[in-house]
């Protein structure tokens, strides 16, 4: 998990070619749409990486939108087809499990960042960051492998989940919104099956 690992992930393969690149997050847009907020509420991509949510987020009008990434590599990357309106968006370089966000977020989004923490007491301090950041009534959006997808990814292991795993770890202040799977097809041709899942905090 560490950031010289990522860093060289996406200086050898390029934002394109790493097996997680989307050309365009249709799930993630889709679910963060369906929690109708409104164009200035707060977001934030969490391990956003090098993906096209941003770009495609800023074309909708959303306008606070926070991205926070070990990988320095991955956020310049990222940056790159925002163009000047990169300038609006906060790049946070920094870990997930030890980050201190000073936002009240409505939206916590994180597509393949949260499986990779495969110990207990890391997955336990990216839930407290979260829950201690998201508002009341706002949103998480989670993209995980599903049970019957990849068992590694970027050569790490990961933990794989369907929507009432992440449910139980998440907690009672959250209710489950909506629930999908999703068949990713990689840049290499393979296809990885995803669970995302849209949760509600209702206390
Ligand atoms: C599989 S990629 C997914 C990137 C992006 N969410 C996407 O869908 O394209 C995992 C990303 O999480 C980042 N990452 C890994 N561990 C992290 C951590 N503990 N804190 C923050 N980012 C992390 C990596 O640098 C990488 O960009």
């Amino acid at each position: 998990m560490s950031a010289s690992h990522w860093d060289a992930a996406y200086q050898r393969h390029g934002a394109g070619a790493v097996s997680w690149f989307e050309q365009s997050p249709e799930m993630s847009l889709r679910l963060i749409e369906a929690c109708g907020l409104a164009r200035d509420a707060a977001m934030v991509d969490v391990g956003g990486g090098a993906s096209r949510l941003t770009l495609g987020l800023l074309e909708r009008g959303f306008s606070r939108l926070t991205v926070l990434d070990v990988s320095a590599t991955a956020l310049a990357l990222a940056r790159e087809p925002c163009g000047a309106s990169a300038e609006r968006v906060t790049w946070v370089t920094g870990d997930a499990r030890d980050w201190q966000p000073t936002t009240a977020f409505a939206l916590w989004h994180d597509r393949a960042v949260f499986h990779f923490l495969t110990e207990a007491a890391d997955r336990a301090r990216y839930l407290a960051i979260l829950r201690a950041s998201l508002r009341p009534g706002g949103f998480v959006v989670m993209a995980t492998f599903a049970p019957d997808g990849p068992e590694r990814c970027s050569g790490l292991p990961v933990q794989r989940y369907d929507a009432a795993m992440l449910g139980d770890l998440l907690g009672a202040p959250f209710a489950l919104r909506d629930a999908l799977r999703h068949a990713h097809h990689t840049p290499g041709g393979a296809v990885q099956n995803f669970t995302y899942a849209r949760f509600q905090r209702i206390e």
